[in-house]
């Protein structure tokens, strides 16, 4: 989750162990990140650019002076674009033009240029890792604020048993996210969002539903990912797509999203109920689709559970914020459902104003407080709303 739409510029350097850099490059792939990968001339006597071109998606950059360059002024380029850097296998070699700053290919360039943070994590013989040069020079970089990712010990592919062999894959994706999440305010925080609305079956063709899209509800959840919370999201039918990072359980009815947010609870520490849950169902849903028939039909219908009420009840540690969907009288509304639901916080929308609520790409909201403070906030895109709602969440959990 914490790779989750970040650019992260792999450096791969001549080392037997550049093929564990093949499984470095697909897992941070599959945990959202985008990954560009840099090869020294070296590296590619082991590995094909082939090989990390199809893994990534994306053109692998090497030769400073290929007359076709995917990114414009290459070494610029991605050095601007990376949000982390990683080398890994990094030999002796780099180690030491990086930290005496020469920068005579495609990937000590970048490393010269970029501003993001860079990680190393040296592969060599034992002797080369131990001699007092290599060791002066991982003393150089720790000392600029690269983070150096220790070698393991064991059996090295020169035959000698020693320190200097790569970590695995996943001891420096480990590594990696610690790193990412360090700082982020939501570092650590596990979050559940609820959103888009539920369907309630009437028969199999029919159903009673609401207008939630699910946007708001996908805003918070991608928004809060990119701030380092680990993200559940629990989604009634949305078209929308699972946001990157996020883990997602589609759900149709109520009592669906009930028993899916009920299971998560008290695993998180923060519960954002953005769904538009629909307050009753059909009180029973034919086998077979009701036939048309003249005159008029009744329907009887019967409470769902409040999802919200019920996470309130049960509350322990966890921050509970509610949302409110209203057409009039909001603010009391609002405050009522805040004090009976036992919220943190509820942000009430007046969903017949046009481009707030349902289905718009914007909302206008007032924030209720559980220590009574309200605060209005103009019209706004449903993404920067999100991160207006999370700060809040932050500055809870801090105080
Ligand atoms: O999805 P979009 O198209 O972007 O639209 C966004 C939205 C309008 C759906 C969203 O901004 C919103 O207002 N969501 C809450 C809608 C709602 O159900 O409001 P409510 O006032 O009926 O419910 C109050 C709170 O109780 C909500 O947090 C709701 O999730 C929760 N609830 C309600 C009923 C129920 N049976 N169980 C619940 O948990």
């Amino acid at each position: 989750m914490t790779f989750a739409g970040k650019n992260i510029v792999l450096g791969v350097t001549g080392s037997i162990a550049a093929y564990k850099a093949v499984e470095i490059a697909s897992r941070l792939k599959k945990a959202g990140a985008s990954i560009h990968v840099i090869m020294t001339r070296e590296a590619k006597e082991f590995v094909t650019e082939l090989t990390f071109r199809e893994i990534t998606g994306c053109p692998v950059a090497s030769n400073m002076w290929d007359k076709v360059h995917a990114y414009n002024v290459e070494h610029i380029a991605l050095a601007k674009l990376a949000d982390l850097v990683l080398v890994a296998p990094a030999t002796a070699n780099v180690i030491a033009k990086l930290a005496c700053g020469i920068a005579d290919d495609m990937l000590t360039a970048t490393l010269l240029a970029t501003r993001a943070p860079i990680v190393v994590a040296p592969a060599m013989n034992t002797n080369m890792y131990e001699n007092r040069i290599t060791q002066r020079n991982l003393t150089e970089l720790k000392s600029r604020g690269i983070q150096v990712i220790e070698p393991a010990s064991g059996q090295l592919a020169c035959g000698t048993s020693g320190k200097g062999r790569l970590p695995e894959p996943h001891e420096i994706i480990a590594a990696l996210e610690g790193l990412i999440c360090a700082g982020m305010p939501l570092a650590g925080t596990r979050i559940l969002v609820t959103a888009g609305g539920t369907i309630e079956p009437l028969d199999p063709v029919r159903y009673l539903g609401n207008r939630s899209t699910g946007r708001m509800g996908y805003a918070i959840a991608a928004e809060a990912v990119r701030r380092g919370a680990a993200v559940t999201l629990i989604s009634g039918p949305s078209v929308l797509p699972e946001p990157a990072g996020v883990s997602r359980t589609m759900v149709e009815t109520a009592r669906e999203m009930h028993d899916a947010v009920l299971a998560a609870y008290n695993d998180v520490d923060v519960v954002i109920k953005a769904a538009a849950v629909a307050d009753y169902r059909p009180k029973t849903a034919a086998k077979n689709k009701i036939k048309k028939q003249d005159g008029e039909i009744t329907l009887v219908l019967t409470r769902n559970p409040d999802i919200l009420l019920e996470l309130g009840e049960k509350k322990q540690h966890q921050i509970l914020v509610g949302f409110a969907a209203e057409t009039q009288n909001i603010e009391r509304y609002a405050r009522e459902k805040l004090q009976k639901k036992n919220l943190d916080f509820l942000v009430a929308n007046d969903v017949s104003e046009k481009g707030a609520g349902f289905g718009v790409e914007t909302n206008h909201v007032k924030l209720f407080s559980a220590d009574g403070s309200v605060q209005e906030y103009p019209l706004m895109q449903k993404q920067e709303l999100a991160g207006i709602i999370l700060d809040h969440i932050a500055a809870c959990l801090e105080a």
